[in-house]
């Protein structure tokens, strides 16, 4: 089975903000945007990225938070428009990054248009609903014998702060839901925004709480975990019960070119085997594009898991 990740989307901002949008901490992303992030996040690349991920018909594809930039109503309805013209409800499950809650808006002109993206089993239950609001989560997309648990870690924070926080609430219930997956023989996709390794991200930009969910992580199990944020490529690991399980960051799905540790454009497609008695193995191919020709080719393949790891 396949599955994909893309992350740090970071759509164009479709129209100037007026100046009541502007008070406060959104100001400092909008200059942000104008000087220096629309220049790194482009249309272009994405949709060469989008293709050929369509292309791949992996089962599902994971947005792994950061679709657009300051949290504008005008910025979510572009959002919503652009999802639906490039894939179905039940293509895609996305969790909220930093900038998707950039400061805070009410749910139903903001983060709740997304909700269908968002739809999945909560509360430990079989039945599948859309969110309530930003603390209705983890839910849960199962695909066969996948069970991708996705999180919100991106509560709104203070100018100048990109920090990541689960709170206890979820943390137990992210706890719950992987132990409870486990337990009926899935395969077990745990999908954040913030890294959950102290490397990854500097104080600023760090999950508060990492340490907390690694311990659940620890106790409960996982076979792999994808987060995005850094936007540059993160291989990692995770100690659990069963041994180390990675953690993959993935790069920006927008870059144009190369810059610094930045790579160009990309996303990640797993490709997972296996099963609970035999053992599980996750391999993955980045796929990137090449700015000379405009091609997505493949850029590294790595077995992250495998029944003898
Ligand atoms: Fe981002
Ligand atoms: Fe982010």
């Amino acid at each position: 089975m396949r599955l994909a990740q893309l992350t740090d989307i970071h759509l164009p901002i479709p129209s100037a903000p007026t100046a009541s949008e502007l008070l406060g901490k959104r100001l400092f992303g909008y200059l942000s945007w104008t000087r220096n992030r629309k220049y790194r996040h482009r249309l272009d690349p994405l949709e060469r990225i989008v293709a050929d991920c369509r292309q791949a018909a992996p089962a599902l594809t994971v947005i792994s938070g950061d679709l657009i930039n300051i949290s504008l109503q005008s910025e979510f309805s572009a959002a919503l428009q652009w999802l639906g013209n490039h894939f179905e409800y039940s293509q895609v499950a996305y969790c909220p990054g930093n900038h998707d809650a950039y400061v805070r808006t009410p749910w139903h002109t903001g983060l709740g248009l997304l909700s269908p993206y968002m739809s999945g089993e909560r509360d430990g239950g079989p039945q599948v609903r859309a969110p309530r609001g930003p603390e209705d989560f983890p839910f849960v997309r199962k695909i066969g014998a996948l069970s991708v648990v996705l999180a919100n870690s991106s509560p709104p924070t203070l100018p100048c702060l990109a920090t990541g926080r689960l709170g206890s609430a979820q943390i137990d219930a992210i706890g719950r839901t992987l132990s409870a997956q486990g337990a009926a023989g899935q395969c077990r996709i745990l999908v954040l925004h913030h890294p959950l390794t102290d490397e990854a991200a500097p104080r600023r930009k760090a999950l508060d709480d990492r340490k907390a969910l690694r311990s659940v992580v620890h106790d409960a199990g996982v076979e792999l975990v994808l987060h995005g944020h850094t936007h540059w490529p993160v291989w990692a690991s995770v100690q659990t019960r069963d041994g180390p399980r990675p953690v993959v960051g993935g790069g920006s799905a927008s870059h144009p070119t190369a810059h610094g540790k930045y790579r160009p454009a990309r996303y990640n497609l797993f490709s997972i085997e296996g099963d609970a008695a035999a053992g599980w193995r996750i391999e993955v191919e980045a796929r990137e594009l090449d700015p000379a020709s405009g091609e997505v080719k493949t850029a590294e393949r790595r077995i992250l898991l495998s029944p003898q790891k």
